[in-house]
């Protein structure tokens, strides 16, 4: 049986906007995090700390962080690649901070400039500092089932980073399919990969949709027992590193589904469309939700 309940994560303020080119307002982000929490989402990715150089759309982090007003209830995430980032972070009082890592080596030069074992070396004191200060880590293992640059992604070396994501004292993970290539059977190996050294409550999926295949995922990862999703509204995004990568899958789909599996998700699809009508107007698009679009075509 299904769980009876989701949480999704939307990561549209960070996955769905680094890759912009244009530089949107931190009004106009702050507006959109503003529009998800009305909506009923209740974890937000709102930003990295990461080089302003390497994404310059993440760099109006603090003003993101420090304009938007919180509502109670809801936790707000934030990407941070090491300790400077973590020193500029925790100003910004994050609930919760993801170190970002990749199961693939090429992919972690290309994304943070290092290896898979220094990503860990330079997480290390970045996860024992946030938890000393009382905020939740989350881990993002990047190309779980297949990269870019290296193709195919063996479980195996999911099961590694996630073996190594635990030993730093990262409190869960996500699996991401960076790229999109996913189908359920491929995500399902490398959860069940995951699951060697998480519980199922722990380990979230992260789709992008570059072949359809998202919402198939979600369904594969849902039947295996995993309720935490991350899912971009208006299917906003793609990473830099990852050329030709859609967004994540769009939340409006997601909480279609979900809806009509009468699994729980504490989200008001009108006013979830209304958000990503927002941002997609904002960058000068249409929304990359199928939910979306047909709603506002009614
Ligand atoms: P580096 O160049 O190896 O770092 O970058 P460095 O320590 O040698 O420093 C070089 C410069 O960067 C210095 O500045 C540092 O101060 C600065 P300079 O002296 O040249 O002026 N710097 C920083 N500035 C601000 N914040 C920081 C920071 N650290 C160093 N935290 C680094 C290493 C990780 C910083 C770099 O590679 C980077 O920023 N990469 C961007 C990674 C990124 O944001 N990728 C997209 C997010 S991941 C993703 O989307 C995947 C995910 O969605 C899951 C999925 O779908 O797979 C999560
Ligand atoms: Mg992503």
């Amino acid at each position: 049986s299904l769980p009876s309940r989701v949480r999704l994560i939307d990561v549209g303020p960070r996955d769905g906007l680094q890759n912009e080119k244009q530089p949107v307002a931190s009004s106009d982000k702050i507006a959109l995090v503003h529009k998800l929490q009305e909506a009923g989402l209740a974890e937000i990715e709102v930003t990295s700390y990461v080089s302003p150089k390497w994404v310059p759309q993440m760099a109006d982090n603090h003003a993101v962080m420090q304009g938007m007003q919180r509502q109670v209830g809801v936790r707000y995430s934030v990407l941070v690649p090491n300790l400077k980032g973590w020193e500029a972070a925790v100003q910004d009082r994050p609930d919760e901070i993801v170190v970002f890592g990749a199961a693939s080596e090429a992919f972690s030069q290309r994304n943070i400039n290092c290896s898979i074992a220094e990503s860990i070396e330079r997480f290390a004191p970045v996860v024992q500092a946030a938890l000393a200060a009382g905020v939740a880590v989350r881990g993002a293992m990047s190309c779980t089932v297949g990269c870019p640059y290296e193709g195919d992604i063996a479980p195996e070396r999911v099961a590694y980073l996630a073996g190594l994501m635990k030993g730093i004292g990262v409190q869960r993970v996500d699996v991401a399919d960076t790229i999109g290539v996913g189908t359920p059977l491929k995500v399902q190996r490398a959860i069940e990969a995951v699951l060697r050294h998480y519980d199922i409550d722990h380990v979230s999926g992260h789709f992008h949709d570059t072949y359809g295949q998202a919402l198939s995922n979600t369904l594969a990862a849902l039947q295996m027992g995993v309720w935490n999703f991350q899912s971009s509204v208006a299917g906003l995004g793609g990473c830099p590193y990852a050329k030709g990568a859609t967004g994540n899958v769009a939340t409006e789909d997601v909480v279609y589904l979900l809806h009509g599996l009468g699994v729980e998700t504490g989200i008001d699809l009108d006013k979830l469309v209304d958000a990503g009508a927002f941002i997609s107007g904002v960058l000068g698009k249409r929304p990359q939700s199928r939910v979306a679009v047909a709603i506002l075509n009614k």
